[in-house]
């Protein structure tokens, strides 16, 4: 399928498998997949590394001051760096994942993450997942989907995902995780999660991968009138 050079938007709720879809939809398009979560995890993991961050989640003013010198970026396997370390491991855990809704509800830092967002993205062919992509960060994005599923089966899906990778995991609490971040990332004033007016809603409880590939193509094509 020929595509334009377009921006897809994978907008959701916590675990409803945005990057999966993401990554596939870039994969079959020769798109850029780009996950902005993981820069807002990386911020979280060098917050809490430095200190920025206490354990009540109150985030200290300087670490907008610190950001000048952070070096987080996209390296081999698409593995978050920072300052040069791979931390694609540690920004997924449950330490970041418990802090980084507070850390990505800062007007700062939200700027820091769209500003580099912006530059990884300047040529268009990108999907990109998030929570405001189609609203805040690529509003005028060709093509916005907003992804949605059961708690049940969000929160066994990133259980699963947690156990696989051999990281201690317990099913309430990576609940608890998802239901505490969606209130969190729904609420806070700056870039809000919520659906663009103009974003097609997917629910993937009950769907397979290549059923939502599907769905996603048929969108494409019915869009830009592809005929095939
Ligand atoms: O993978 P999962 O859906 O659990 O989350 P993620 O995409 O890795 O994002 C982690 C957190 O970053 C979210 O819970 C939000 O607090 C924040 N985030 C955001 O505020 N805006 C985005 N565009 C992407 C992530």
């Amino acid at each position: 399928m020929t595509v334009p050079d377009i921006i897809i938007a994978v907008d959701g709720y916590s675990s409803t498998g945005k990057s999966s879809l993401a990554k596939q939809i870039a994969r079959s398009l020769g798109f850029t997949y780009l996950d902005s979560g993981a820069l807002y995890r990386g911020v979280t993991l060098f917050a809490q590394r430095e200190g920025y961050i206490s354990p009540d989640n109150t985030v200290s003013d300087s670490l907008q001051a610190a950001l000048d010198s952070l070096q987080l970026f996209f390296g081999e396997g698409n593995h978050c760096f920072m300052d040069g370390e791979d931390v694609e491991e540690q920004i997924r855990s449950m330490s970041v994942s418990s802090q980084v809704s507070p850390i990505a509800a800062v007007p700062y830092v939200r700027e820091w993450v769209d500003c580099r967002l912006h530059s990884l993205s300047f040529s268009g062919r990108v999907v990109m997942d998030g929570r405001d992509i189609g609203t805040t960060v690529f509003p005028n994005a060709e093509v916005k989907i907003f992804m949605t599923a059961s708690d049940s089966v969000r929160a066994k899906r990133r259980y699963d995902e947690l156990v696989s990778k051999g990281q201690k995991a317990d099913l309430t609490e990576v609940l608890e995780n998802l239901r505490q971040r969606d209130w969190i990332d729904s609420h806070r004033e700056t870039s809000p999660l919520r659906r663009a007016e103009d974003a097609f809603v997917l629910d993937n409880s009950e769907m397979t991968m290549e059923e939502e590939l599907c769905w996603v193509r048929g969108l494409i094509q019915g869009k830009f009138g592809i005929l095939e």
